[in-house]
């Protein structure tokens, strides 16, 4: 198997180099409106969003940044494949505004948006980030009445474009190859991820290098974007990321045999996505000997319940609980070629050699 992987360093709201229909699978994460970090881009791209924050109209100053967005949303809906998927990783913003401390519900307008321009709305995840921070809670201490509850998730939404489902040959095999675990399935169709921590804001690579660009770059965790991508598409899928940030998404797409598109205004994180994907094979491999171990741990801790799994794998030497996993089938990474901003992955199966016996 091979895929394909290109970045394009412009502005989103344009993706004139992609046909309509084209996607299968979005997953990304812009920037959240009303996120002090954000602010300057946002000005960038309308000046009136600079006055209306210097005049302390927080709701303007949130509309108009929404305006924004919804201009790569409408290229979105242009590019998604019906039946395709969306999913879009949005914090609501907390914020002192002219002196009144309130709440920016990205979530709510991002969801309106889709369901007005043909996307059924399907049920959210709420990501919700562990903190042990002590100054967590805000406002007035231990007297009622006006302390603020603190915000400690974000949300994936999910959408669909159109009624329709994708439509997918009964027994086409990438689709039975792709398929996950029982028990990965009890986990990710969750509505609530706690497991999942935010990576630090601090710019780190994925493999925990420390980078020197962007202080802070607002990079999701690789398992956010793994999981979706598992979740929701099959193998030679084409995922896009119309914003790119770090990559992660990309990265993500490698490690799980799909295709990908991603776009992001500024270039300043390709050279530190090159480093990362110098890793590419091993963090690869890791991931998928985590996953299979994890399996078989599991397969194990069913047993000692008394409990029996009722298939074999076809392709390891393991069990499996239901007849959709039998055709489970993992890749490892060959090798990579690097063209300026494509790049070409190359996979072979993935083997477990100490569990074959
Ligand atoms: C929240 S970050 C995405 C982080 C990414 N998920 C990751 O893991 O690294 C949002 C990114 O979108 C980029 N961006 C914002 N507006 C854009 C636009 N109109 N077109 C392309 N990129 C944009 C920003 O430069 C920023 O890197």
């Amino acid at each position: 198997m091979e895929t394909t992987h290109k970045i394009f360093f412009k502005n989103s709201s344009r993706m004139d180099e992609m046909e309509s229909n084209s996607i299968d699978l979005v997953v990304t994460s812009p920037p959240y409106p009303m996120i002090e970090m954000w602010d300057s881009l946002y000005s960038r791209l309308n000046k009136r969003i600079q006055v209306a924050l210097q005049e302390g109209v927080g709701f303007r100053a949130f509309n108009l940044m929404h305006a924004e967005l919804e201009k790569v949303w409408r290229e979105v809906v242009r590019v998604v494949k019906p039946g395709g998927i969306v999913c879009i990783n949005i914090g609501d913003a907390t914020r002192k505004i002219s002196n009144s401390f309130q709440l920016f519900p990205n979530h709510v307008r991002t969801t309106t948006f889709f369901q007005s321009n043909g996307f059924v709305v399907l049920p959210s995840i709420l990501w919700r980030k562990p903190t042990n921070s002590p100054n967590k809670f805000l406002g007035s201490g231990m007297l009622p009445t006006n302390a603020y509850v603190s915000l400690e998730h974000e949300y994936i939404l999910i959408f669909r474009k159109g009624d329709e489902k994708r439509k997918l040959p009964p027994a086409f095999e990438d689709r039975y190859h792709s398929a996950y675990f029982w028990e990965e399935r009890n986990k990710w169709f969750s509505d609530i991820w706690i497991d999942l921590k935010g990576i630090s804001q601090k710019m780190n690579n994925r493999i925990g290098k420390k980078g020197n660009i962007r202080e802070r770059s607002a990079a999701f965790p690789l398992k956010l974007p793994y999981r979706l991508i598992n979740m929701f598409s099959i193998y030679e899928d084409t995922i896009l990321d119309p914003f790119w940030g770090t990559g992660t998404t990309t990265f993500a797409a490698m490690v799980t045999g799909r295709n990908s598109i991603g776009f992001e205004i500024n270039s300043e994180f390709l050279d530190n996505f090159k480093l990362d994907l110098t890793d590419i094979k091993s963090t690869t491999q890791a991931i998928n000997t985590k996953r299979v171990k994890d399996h078989i741990e599991f397969i194990k801790n069913y047993e000692k319940k008394g409990k029996y799994p009722n298939y074999k794998s076809n392709n390891y030497a393991f069990s499996v609980i239901t007849k959709q996993e039998i055709e489970i089938l993992l890749y490892s990474i060959k090798n990579f070629k690097e063209n300026g901003n494509e790049f070409t992955i190359l996979y072979d199966k993935f083997e477990l050699e100490p569990f074959r016996s």
